[in-house]
């Protein structure tokens, strides 16, 4: 696991880099795209690539982490709705190459299946970007998630819903109790794991993720069984890690071909 720590805007930039070099190396990319605040700044700027330097994402694929469970399908919390106005509606990605977990579906197992039969058929997700929740879930992994599961219905955790309330107004009530997400083993799957987090509030499940056991109870350690897996961090989310040093001299020196 390679952990860089640098400011937010420098974040954004290396994991835009990264995604770059992918589509470029290969137009019909699959991307896994996360929702919620972290993945922003990347999001932004691939888009202004995007407008100003002919990034193309034309041909690539792109499926979603998770999906509330029973939002309309107009609500502008909807994870599909997000990601079509955060990012993708800004890009030339037609809508029908990019999928999310069915959150409506009446079948909800079955609609699982299927969804990580997609993923297999589109040649597996090359990079997946990732956001990490205070009480250290990825998708929507809560604490307790089998490190070997696979895309199926989740309960939210408490401190998840009431993370997530500033999404919906402030409203606790108004947050879906129930999710569908890609498991840790879905998304352990993916080539290449890129995750970023900011901020102090981060910085508990920052440590466990990085320095801890390997433990359900704090999901995205599953990462560190990964063969290519990127924590990009700025200083206040890394401000409990124990090794700060070593990460980053190892970045300073690396060696200028070897990328991310
Ligand atoms: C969202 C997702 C979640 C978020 C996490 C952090 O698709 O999968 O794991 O990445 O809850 O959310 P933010 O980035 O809003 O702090």
């Amino acid at each position: 696991m390679e952990v860089v720590i640098l400011p937010p805007e420098d974040l954004a930039m290396e994991a835009a880099n990264v995604v770059e070099i992918q589509l470029r190396r290969n137009p019909s990319s699959v991307l896994g795209l996360a929702t919620g605040s972290s993945p922003l700044a990347i999001y932004q700027e691939l888009v202004r690539r995007h407008r100003e330097e002919g990034l193309s994402f034309a041909q690539a694929r792109g499926f979603l982490l998770d999906e509330y469970v029973g939002l309309a399908p107009e609500h502008p919390q909807r994870y599909r709705n997000v990601i079509a106005e955060e990012f993708s509606d800004h890009l030339d990605w037609p809508a029908e190459r990019i999928q999310a977990p069915d959150g409506l579906a009446q079948d909800v197992p079955g609609a699982c299946a299927q969804y990580e039969r997609d993923i297999k058929a589109a040649g597996g997700v090359d990079i997946q970007l990732l956001g990490i929740g205070t009480d250290g879930h990825i998708g929507f992994n809560e604490p307790g998630s089998s490190l070997a599961s696979r895309t199926r219905i989740k309960s939210l955790a408490a401190q998840t819903r009431k993370d997530n309330a500033r999404f919906f107004d402030g409203d606790l009530e108004q947050v879906p109790r129930h999710c569908l997400t890609q498991g840790l083993g879905t998304i352990s799957q993916a080539r290449h794991l890129l995750l970023v987090a900011t901020g102090e509030q981060k910085a508990t499940a920052v440590r466990h993720l990085v320095e801890g056991p390997v433990s359900a109870r704090w999901p995205a350690t599953v990462m560190q069984w990964h063969r290519h897996a990127t924590v990009l961090i700025d200083e206040a989310a890394a401000s409990e890690l124990e090794l700060t040093e070593y990460y980053k001299q190892t970045y300073a020196s690396k060696p200028a071909w070897q990328g991310l």
